[in-house]
């Protein structure tokens, strides 16, 4: 019997993984200059949070939830997101009583959506995300999309294009509402089955279904932008000086409304626009929810974030050609020729390794030959040979992969011999 990875899922090998542990590192250190700090919460939570959260009429909840019965009968939900979560966490800790505020998050972590898989989209995938709660400044959420970008052109991305939208607040989004309504009641039966369902419950929703995305009222569709209330249409306008005081080019496209249904105000996406990008080109995607700690059961609380996966991220980079500056090789191989010095090897790798130098050694009983080449598949910077009859003078034979030079040193001074030629 063979088995397989499931659909949608994949294993990230040695090789692979040097450029996730960089990209995570990249995005740490930033979050650590925006002084963000790290939460992890919980792969899974009650079902019932994602309903409250993310909306019992969006995609995510009707169609691609991963959600069980634990031996408890209770409904549990593997998370589609991280947002939900860290407001979740976010009232049970009562961290709205922290004298600190806004509350700056950040986390990194498996998110599972029972999606069709293709390019750029997986069942399981990486979202590295952050959530500001506590603030109602339209400076923190160009803070929070400047941070976004910094991200991508800290790894070298450039190709890259931020659309930002508002939604309003509840008063202009009930106004559009109704505007939306009028708009497709009267041909509603031309639209699929889960737009009818939505017209009522969600019409927004409507705007970001899949399957009727090509008909013509879709596009003379109300624009939310015309039912901004003028404090919404206000906040909407300092968002958009700040990003532009912070040098940072966007587009508004009033046709943004994100597939979740908590948002308010501010929301964004950042897409590549590389040449032979997939066809799903949105790298990140966030925004404001002013009513969500309060859904949940807390205080109200206004909150701005967003989340971006890293395998996106990963096609993103492979798409503008850009290689990570992940090390590779090895520092030192210390090759043995005879028992004696086998045995005095096991030693010297340690020794190294205390040193901080990145040392290996043969394990297969290679002949010396074949260590050699062994050193040099790991790429090693220098091999280190010793036969028995160095280990009597006490000596060593340090070759520079480099240039092919070759030094015989003391046994005792390797280490510093080592780490003077590699700093
Ligand atoms: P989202 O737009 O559903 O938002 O997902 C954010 C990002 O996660 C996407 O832009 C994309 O990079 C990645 N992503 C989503 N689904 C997949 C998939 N199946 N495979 C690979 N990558 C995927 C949220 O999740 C919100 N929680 C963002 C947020 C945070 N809003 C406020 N705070």
């Amino acid at each position: 019997m063979s088995f397989q990875i499931p659909r949608g899922t994949q294993d990230i090998l040695p090789g692979e993984t040097e450029k996730w542990q960089y990209i995570e590192q990249t995005a740490r250190d930033l979050c650590r200059r925006y002084n963000y700090k790290e939460i992890r919460t919980p792969i899974f939570e009650h079902t019932e949070l994602f309903l409250r959260s993310v909306g019992d009429t969006t995609d995510i909840v009707q169609k691609e939830m991963y959600t069980f019965e634990d031996r408890g009968g209770r409904s549990i939900t593997l998370r589609p997101e991280g947002t939900a979560s860290v407001v979740r966490s976010f009232v049970e800790n009562k961290m709205y009583g922290d004298p600190n505020q806004p509350i700056k998050l950040y986390y990194v972590g498996p998110m599972f959506r029972y999606e069709r898989p293709q390019a750029g989209r997986f069942r399981q995938f990486v979202q590295f995300g952050v959530e500001v709660l506590g603030s109602h400044d339209p400076a923190i959420d160009a803070e929070v999309i400047a941070l976004a970008m910094e991200i991508y052109r800290s790894l070298g991305l450039q190709k890259l294009k931020l659309v930002i939208n508002s939604l309003g607040d509840a008063e202009s989004r009930k106004a559009h509402r109704e505007a939306l309504i009028n708009h497709f009641k009267q041909r509603i039966g031309e639209f699929c089955e889960d737009c009818q369902a939505r017209l009522e419950k969600n019409p927004l929703r409507i705007l970001d279904c899949k399957k009727d995305r090509d008909h013509e009222l879709m596009m003379t569709a109300p624009s939310i932008l015309d039912y901004l209330n003028d404090e919404s249409r206000r906040y909407f306008e300092k968002v958009q000086m700040y990003l532009t005081n912070l040098g940072i080019e966007f587009e508004v496209d009033s046709r943004l409304v994100r597939g979740l249904d908590y948002y308010h105000h501010t929301t964004f996406e950042i897409m590549s626009n590389a040449e032979g990008f997939g066809a799903i080109t949105t790298l990140c995607g966030g925004g404001r929810y002013n009513r969500l700690v309060q859904e949940i059961g807390g205080p109200e609380t206004p909150g701005i974030g967003f989340a971006l996966s890293i395998e996106r991220l990963l096609a993103a980079l492979e798409a503008e050609n850009i290689s990570l500056p992940v090390g590779k090789g090895i520092d030192c191989y210390v090759a043995a020729l005879g028992e004696k010095a086998k045995d005095e090897s096991v030693i010297i790798v340690n020794q190294l390794r205390k040193a901080g130098i990145v040392a290996d050694k043969d394990y297969q009983d290679r002949k010396v030959k074949a260590q050699l080449k062994a050193a040099d598949r790991l790429q090693a910077k220098y091999v280190a040979i010793l036969g028995d009859d160095e280990l009597d003078r006490k000596v060593i034979n340090v070759k520079d992969m480099n240039t092919g030079e070759q030094t015989e040193v003391p046994l005792h001074s390797l280490v510093e011999y080592l780490k003077e030629r590699l700093r």
